[in-house]
């Protein structure tokens, strides 16, 4: 502000900086709180005594510098520890590794807090279907009716799935069903790349367990997780590549997601090849 300006523009620019809310007069340099530390408490004062032999020394001339005061926090505000990405999903591979059941590893799953999808989610959705099925499926994420049932693919697109399944014979008796992610995003929003990368120790060391003789990834977001690759799933599907995680190695072969068939109902014979492809490659005759 010019001094030169009237005190009545001044006044009127700080009414406007209250009426747009800035209320609060901190200082003239932004503070960063992830880097402020807790003021620390004053150091004692040095207790040596004064004898006439030891006069106070006169305090070093210093010249004083135009030294900005550093930024403090209140000590009532909480100094929040972050955990790295790299350090939570570490922390997710180690949990995922010691589980030795698929009972221990939904256990472990339930109580996971550090994925930010659990505090918005209703409910765990872990798998449906038999774990000692030949084909294990596995979709994107569960949506809203999978949120509030725990159960995987039982909302339109699944009622869609269940139908392509019967149509070569299989029901939730002869497959395994799960997701990428075990929990809801917000509003079906598509995985953030943390949240795939962080429940993805939970998906292989499901798989390792589960131990399925193929794999059936539904849409582009399973696809390119569990095969490593950007490319989308129009060009993916209907071939077969080679699933590897963690101590497990397997045959997959990405198709459509039933939401994208019910979208664009001529693909669906596309699927229907897809599907005939798994069967044949499982040695099951389509009737
Ligand atoms: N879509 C998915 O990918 N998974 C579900 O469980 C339901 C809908």
């Amino acid at each position: 502000m010019d001094s030169t300006e009237p005190l009545g523009n001044a006044l009127e620019q700080l009414q406007w900086h209250i009426d747009a809310g800035a209320d609060e007069a901190i200082g003239d340099v932004p503070i960063n709180h992830l880097n402020a530390v807790a003021e620390p408490e004053p150091a004692p004062k040095p207790t040596a005594k004064l004898t006439p032999e030891s006069p106070p020394k006169p305090a070093p001339e210093t010249t004083p510098k135009a030294k900005r005061p550093a930024p403090v926090i209140r000590k009532s505000e909480p100094v929040i520890q972050l955990q790295s990405a790299e350090e939570t999903t570490a922390n997710a591979q180690a949990i995922a590794q010691a589980c030795n059941s698929l009972d221990e590893l939904r256990d472990k799953l339930t109580v996971f807090d550090q994925c930010p999808l659990q505090a918005t989610a209703q409910n765990l959705v872990f798998a449906d279907g038999n774990p000692k099925a030949d084909l294990m499926i596995i979709g994107e994420a569960p949506g809203a009716d999978e949120d509030r049932q725990g159960v995987p693919f039982v909302g339109v697109s699944g009622q869609l799935l269940d139908r392509m399944l019967a149509a070569i014979g299989r029901d939730r008796t002869s497959v395994y069903i799960t997701n990428i992610l075990p929990w809801r995003p917000p509003g079906n929003r598509k995985p953030t790349p943390f949240e795939s990368e962080l429940c993805l120790p939970f998906l292989t060391r499901h798989i390792e367990l589960v131990q399925p003789k193929a794999l059936l990834l539904l849409g582009g977001t399973s696809a390119s997780t569990l095969m490593n690759t950007t490319t989308g799933i129009t060009k993916l599907r209907g071939k077969w590549g080679e699933y590897a995680g963690g101590n497990y190695t397997c045959p997959c072969l990405p198709t459509y997601h039933p939401a994208y068939l019910l979208r664009q109902p001529a693909l669906k014979r596309d699927a229907w090849r897809d599907l005939l492809s798994m069967q044949k490659h499982l040695h099951v005759e389509v009737n």
